[in-house]
C-alpha cells in the first residue's frame, strides 16, 4: 500500500514570506507543494500566476502540484511549466471536450498531468480522461477559497476513481482537496485517497510536522 502524501495547500501561507513558508513545509514533512492558482474568472478570486511558482521553485525540491482554476487553461499550460511545476491539474468544466488534447498538452512537456471535477461535477465527467492522468483531483470544497467545510457527498467520488483506476490498471493517484482535517483524514484514506491538500488545517497548526504526520496516519 502506497503511503499515503501530504500535499499542504500555500493558499493558506503567509504571502508576504513565501519562501519561507515553503522551505518549512519541506523541513516538516510534506510530500508536495500544492499551488492553488485562480484567474479571477473560473472562481472569483485571484491568488497568484506563474511567476509565484518559479518564484518558489528554488527554494524546494519537493513536487509543485499546480491547481489550475482558470478558464482556457490549455492557453497558460507553458508558462507553469516553464516555471518549474512538476503536477499541473486543470478542470474538466474548464476544458469541456478538450480535456483530452489539455492532458497531452501537458504531458507533451514531459510534466505530470491531472484533471479535476468541482463538487458539482459527476464522476463520469472525467472518467474517460483517467488513462491520460497521473493524477485525478477530487474537489471536496467549491473552488475558490481556503477554510471551507469538506463536503461529504464528493468521497464516493475518490472511491469510484479509486476503484476505476485499480480495475483498469491505471497508475494514477487519486487527490481530494479541500476542507481536509485530521478527523476526517483517516477516513478520506480508507476511501482509497492517495494525496490529502490541506491548507488551513496545516498552516494553523501550532506544530506543522506532527500535524502533517497526523494527516498521513500517524507516520
Ligand atoms: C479551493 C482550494 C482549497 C485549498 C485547501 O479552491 O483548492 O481547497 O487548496 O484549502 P483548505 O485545506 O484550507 O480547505
Ligand atoms: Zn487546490
Amino acid at each position: 500500500m502506497q503511503k499515503t502524501k501530504i500535499a499542504p495547500s500555500i493558499l493558506s501561507a503567509d504571502f508576504a514570506a513565501m519562501g519561507a513558508a515553503i522551505e518549512k513545509l519541506e523541513q516538516c514533512g510534506a510530500d508536495l507543494i500544492h499551488c492553488d492558482v485562480m484567474d479571477g474568472s473560473f472562481v472569483p478570486r485571484i491568488t497568484f500566476g506563474s511567476q509565484m511558482v518559479s518564484a518558489i521553485r528554488p527554494h524546494t525540491k519537493l513536487p509543485l502540484d499546480v491547481h489550475l482554476m482558470v478558464v482556457d487553461p490549455i492557453a497558460k499550460v507553458k508558462d507553469f511549466v516553464e516555471a518549474g511545476a512538476d503536477y499541473i491539474t486543470v478542470h474538466a468544466e474548464a476544458c469541456g471536450e478538450r480535456l483530452a488534447e489539455a492532458l497531452r498538452f501537458i504531458r507533451s512537456f514531459g510534466v505530470k498531468c491531472g484533471a479535476v471535477i468541482s463538487p458539482d461535477t459527476p464522476f463520469a465527467a472525467a472518467e474517460s480522461a483517467l488513462e491520460l492522468c497521473d493524477m485525478f483531483l477530487v474537489m471536496s470544497v467549491y473552488p475558490g477559497l481556503g477554510g471551507q467545510k469538506f463536503i461529504e457527498r464528493t468521497l464516493p467520488k475518490a472511491e469510484q476513481a479509486k476503484n476505476y483506476i485499480l480495475s483498469h490498471g491505471l497508475n494514477c493517484l487519486v487527490e481530494i482537496d479541500g476542507g481536509v482535517t485530521e478527523e476526517n483524514a483517516a477516513r478520506i484514506v480508507g476511501a482509497g485517497v492517495d494525496v490529502l491538500v490541506a491548507g488551513n488545517t496545516v498552516f494553523r497548526s501550532a506544530d506543522m510536522a506532527k500535524t502533517i504526520a497526523a494527516l498521513r496516519g500517524g507516520v
